[in-house]
């Protein structure tokens, strides 16, 4: 298992305080009562919580889910509703001079704030330019954008024309958005001159440009001027979108779409081969990402909600997009860093706009806890009463200091497990009904039901540890694969017959309570984001030199793992510093940033069975220098390479 906090204290618990248990959206006799009904008469509990959307026509059926041969996931299937009105449109009886999003940019001295009466008119007119540009219902577009409003408006002017879209994250290579433009199938995308960050920046433009030179599809590019950097326009492909969107008609009649009409598509990798594109619908998606939003986060109206996420990523797309707006929420887009132009930069974004409810990662916490409490302590941070953390496991030592010094021993802090293909949140506690544990993201919200099975998938009883599943459907649930549905089925429905298997292994108290130990399968996850360690792979041998290439994730003490590289090289060919640089920087390149790799072993070979297949359990053990207890060696083909990793692994 990889990943798993080095401490895990079980005995520590932080009480609902009574103002919490009494003032909040839900207390604990609510859980359990809510809870139970949703696992035990589920069609009832959802077509309840289905009101709080606004539908053309309301569902009557509500759950149709198989989850053996064929799997098939569908929710509220004779619903009809549309997305952007549920987000926009319906919000304007009451709360049409509200600010719906708070931009606060890169630069400290820039900010915007956009009421729902003007998203609505920028949604409006941006939905009427892809029309223009013959963008259909079931159309996908592609959106590569910094973090900017026109992020947001993109998504619901697709959502408006029953487009899916398909955000890349803007630290993604010319290459990976190539791969994803050709795998989706998209007709059109949505890009900026350049992103801003830390003062730097980020190229997107000439990046589609040189993705668009070795995809198949020949998409059209719609250009936001963000950062006053000069492009080239290709006359006939490239638009002007700030133009476009002038000269476009303000209003755009919404039409009501299916609920199991596709929302969107995000790649997220897998354990095997390339990124897979998760597929999201409407209805289901829209309230399950409305209701963790309302419930965990615990909104309420004149809350000011920040969660420090990137659009590029799904907690972007549900919780500072698609979640907050359907709840008529505030939320704040952050393009910066936390360390530009200092590092108290967080905490003074928090003073400036009175954010109520934070949300963040367990990697920025922990990068922060290292610059020492007085960067945080000489701002107020008076505003919060909510802290959140996502993506990883959270170290009990950084979930105390958040506690302590960020929430000054006042904010409960909810630390939600969930997954690209989830949709939103499924292990959470809610901040009035649930007492807290550093590290555990305690109990599953409303209609989830989550088990421990062993490596044959029986399910272990009470105290245990194991691989986490999920035993019935939720409204949020990935629906396929895009293009694989074969493939959907083998990730997710073939290694526990009749179950989802997350991925994730768990282990579960005397509480009940849930601890997620890591990835059990080849995906890493650093800083918070997911990596499959064959893409790296893949990468690494297509260049000329390596002939073959193991990639490992290890711990480390900012990033919760790190890139481990073993790689064998060309015959003829030596180990040198200067090619183990060219290395590092060829991964950066044809994947991002994200993925550059954090050591590179050379291996004079790998360790593999007889029949080939290497032996990666014991990759990672040497990569955490850990030499004791490999496990059984015996089943190698050439034992002694073991040896002489170790003592390579020795030398640094
Ligand atoms: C993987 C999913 C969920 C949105 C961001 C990441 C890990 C996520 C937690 C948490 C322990 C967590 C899991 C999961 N993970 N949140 N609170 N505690 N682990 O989405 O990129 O799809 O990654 O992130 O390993 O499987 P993702």
């Amino acid at each position: 298992m990889q990943g798993a906090p080095k401490e895990m204290v079980m005995g520590e618990v932080y009480k609902v305080p009574t103002a919490w248990s009494r003032d909040s959206l839900c207390n604990l006799a609510d859980y359990q009562r809510l809870y139970r009904q949703s696992l035990e008469d589920s069609d009832t509990f959802w077509r309840e919580q289905a009101k709080t959307l606004k539908w053309d026509k309301l569902p009557t059926r509500i759950k149709n889910v198989s989850f053996v041969d064929p799997v098939s996931i569908k929710w509220f299937e004779d619903g009809e509703l549309n997305v952007s009105v549920n987000c926009v449109d319906r919000h304007l009886k009451d709360r049409a001079d509200q600010v719906a999003i708070i931009w606060e940019s890169d630069d400290p001295g820039v900010d915007r704030k956009i009421t729902y009466r003007e998203l609505h008119e920028k949604v409006c007119r941006l939905a009427n330019v892809l029309k223009d540009q013959g963008i259909k219902a079931g159309d996908c577009v592609t959106i590569y954008l910094p973090m900017i409003p026109e992020a947001a408006y993109a998504m619901l002017a697709c959502a408006r024309i029953g487009a899916m879209h398909s955000v890349v994250f803007g630290g993604f290579s010319p290459d990976s958005l190539a791969d994803r433009i050709d795998d989706s199938g998209a007709k059109l995308v949505i890009t900026a001159d350049a992103g801003v960050r830390g003062g730097k920046h980020v190229p997107l433009k000439a990046n589609a440009d040189a993705a668009l030179k070795r995809t198949t599809q020949q998409p059209r590019l719609l250009v936001f001027n963000h950062a006053g950097t000069a492009v080239e326009m290709v006359s006939g492909r490239d638009f002007d979108a700030t133009d476009l969107m002038a000269e476009a008609s303000p209003f755009c009649e919404p039409v009501a779409f299916n609920a199991e009409q596709p929302l969107f598509i995000l790649y997220t990798s897998g354990s095997t081969g390339k990124p897979k594109g998760v597929l999201h619908t409407s209805g289901g998606y829209l309230l399950y990402a409305s209701m963790t939003h309302r419930y965990v986060f615990d909104y309420q109206d004149g809350d000011i909600y920040w969660c420090t996420a990137d659009v590029g990523w799904v907690t972007g797309h549900s919780y500072i997009v698609y979640g907050p707006l359907a709840n008529g929420a505030t939320t704040l887009m952050f393009e910066g860093i936390p360390s530009y132009p200092t590092i108290s930069r967080f905490w003074e974004v928090i003073d400036k706009h009175k954010v109520s409810i934070f949300y963040t990662a367990p990697t920025a916490i922990r990068a922060l806890m290292q610059q020492g409490d007085d960067p945080v302590r000489r701002t107020s941070r008076q505003s919060l009463r909510l802290l959140g953390s996502v993506g990883e496991p959270i170290n009990p030592e950084a979930w105390r200091w958040y506690y302590r010094v960020v929430g000054d021993e006042r904010c409960p802090i909810v630390d939600t497990w969930w997954q690209t293909e989830t949709g939103g949140i499924l292990i959470t506690p809610l901040p009035g009904a649930t007492d807290l544990k550093p590290g555990s993201a305690t109990l599953p919200f409303f209609g989830v039901d989550p088990a421990i099975v062993d490596g044959e998938g029986r399910e272990l009883a009470g105290v245990t540890e194991g691989n986490l599943i999920i035993r019935d459907s939720w409204p949020g649930q990935m629906r396929t694969v895009f293009g694989d549905h074969e493939r959907f089925v083998q990730t997710y429905f073939s290694t526990f017959k009749g179950a989802y298997f997350t991925g994730d292994g768990a282990r579960r108290d005397e509480d009940g309570y849930y601890w997620i130990t890591g990835r059990v399968d080849d995906v890493i996850n650093v800083s918070g984001h997911r990596l499959g360690t064959a893409e790296i792979e893949s990468a690494l041998v297509a260049h000329e030199a390596v002939s073959e290439a193991a990639v490992v994730g290890f711990p480390h003490d900012l990033k919760g793992q790190g890139i481990f590289c073993y790689v064998t090289l060309q015959k003829g060919i030596e180990p040198a510093e200067a090619l183990r640089k060219e290395l590092v920087a060829w991964v950066r390149r044809e994947i991002g940033p994200i993925a550059t790799p954090d050591i590179i072993q050379w291996a004079p070979s790998l360790p593999k069975t007889r029949s080939g297949k290497i032996m990666r359990r014991i990759l990672r053990k040497i990569a955490a220098n850990e030499f004791d207890n490999l496990g059984d060696v015996t089943t190698l083909a050439e034992p002694a390479v073991v040896e002489e990793l170790i003592t390579e692994r020795r030398t640094f």
